[in-house]
């Protein structure tokens, strides 16, 4: 019998996560083993559900959005007895190696069983967010920027017709890297990102300027970001399993376009684009990435490289410590922060 890898994704989606599978199994296959998929996250090794893969199944997966072996948000940790399951499952399924696919969350899983238990685990980064230390871009993102940009486009377009203001909230959880990328490139009259408190007397002066130029303006939100004591209180926050707020109900696009309707007197409206940003086909860029990734994850663990993940680092793909990546939130740092001045 070949020796067996298994891989899952866990976490929130993202287009890439099927051509990293491919990545995996391609790789895989070459030197050797078969692979596994563990269904829908870590939920698949507590579990023990396994779902079929090789060569032939994901052939096509390079193009494809979300993820055919599924993904949740479990955290074994969090679930009584449910880390000795997936030390259990491991050998019951005759695992040589896992492979982790996902983001800062399915990765700390992914560190601590592997610090805990020694888990013969590799990590591949994946998320919309861009949020992962140590690697250069994460896959996921590239995409939800465009569709973002996208709907940017089409609102400014709406906006200019009606003489209005657009406000369009975007994903990103609390890093703004979504938020950023999407103002830049469809050249939004401001921003707002969770690492920067909002600087209302500025976006409104900024605003009527435009305004008054052109008859419309453009504002990108972050779903975290923060209008103080200006903003909704906040009532009971709803915690996921790994402890973070969901920002579902935040309606930061909804309470900014009140603001400055309020304070301009100018029409505003918005748009939250949701979930729309982690569908559909992956960029060319995503595409490449993960296939890369996927690829060297097999590698790592048909070198036995442990405890490792499959990183961008400027143009290759290398093996870096997996606690590295998940110790520490990659946010919009200085670097980008002063570039965002000279923008908006
Ligand atoms: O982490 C990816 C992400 O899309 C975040 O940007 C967002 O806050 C969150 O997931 C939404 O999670 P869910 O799919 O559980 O609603």
């Amino acid at each position: 019998m070949a020796k067996r890898i298994g891989i899952l994704t866990g976490g929130g989606d993202c287009p890439g996560l099927n051509p990293a599978i491919k990545g995996v199994v391609y790789a895989a296959e070459k030197l050797g083993y078969e692979c596994v998929g563990l269904a829908e996250g870590w939920k698949g090794l507590v579990d023990g559900k396994t779902i079929k893969l090789d060569k032939k199944i994901t052939e096509y997966f390079t193009e494809q959005g979300g993820t055919y072996i599924g993904t949740s948000r479990t955290n074994p940790y969090k679930i009584e007895g449910a880390v000795k399951k997936c030390l259990k499952n491991f050998k019951k399924l005759k695992l040589t190696g896992l492979v982790a696919i996902g983001g800062e969350d399915t990765l700390g899983v992914a560190t601590k069983l592997h610090k805990e238990y020694k888990l013969p685990v590799v990590g591949v980064p994946k998320t919309m967010d861009n949020d992962l230390s140590i690697t250069d871009y994460t896959f996921g993102f590239d995409t939800a920027v465009t569709v973002a940009a996208d709907a940017a486009f089409r609102l400014k377009d709406t906006g200019k017709s009606h003489r209005r203001i657009m406000v369009l909230e975007v994903m990103g959880r609390h890093a703004g890297w979504v938020a950023l990328f999407t103002a830049i490139t469809s050249g939004a009259d401001f921003v707002c990102i969770p690492e920067k408190k909002i600087d209302v007397s500025k976006m409104m002066k900024k605003l009527k300027e435009s305004y008054k130029r052109k008859k419309f303006a453009l504002v990108v939100t972050s779903e975290a970001a923060e209008l103080g004591s200006l903003g909704k209180t906040a009532g009971k926050k709803e915690l996921d399993q790994f402890g973070h707020v969901i920002l579902k109900d935040r309606g930061m696009g909804s309470q900014i376009a009140s603001l400055i309707e309020r304070e301009t007197g100018i029409e505003t409206r918005f748009a939250v684009i949701g979930h729309i940003q982690r569908g559909g086909s992956p960029t060319v860029f995503d595409r490449i990435l993960s296939l890369r990734v996927g690829m060297q994850a097999a590698h790592l663990i048909h070198k036995k490289n442990f405890g490792k993940m499959a990183a961008l680092v400027g143009n290759r793909i290398m093996g870096v410590p997996l606690h590295k990546a998940t110790g520490k939130l990659k946010t919009v740092d200085k670097h980008w922060r002063d570039l965002m001045e000279i923008l908006f």
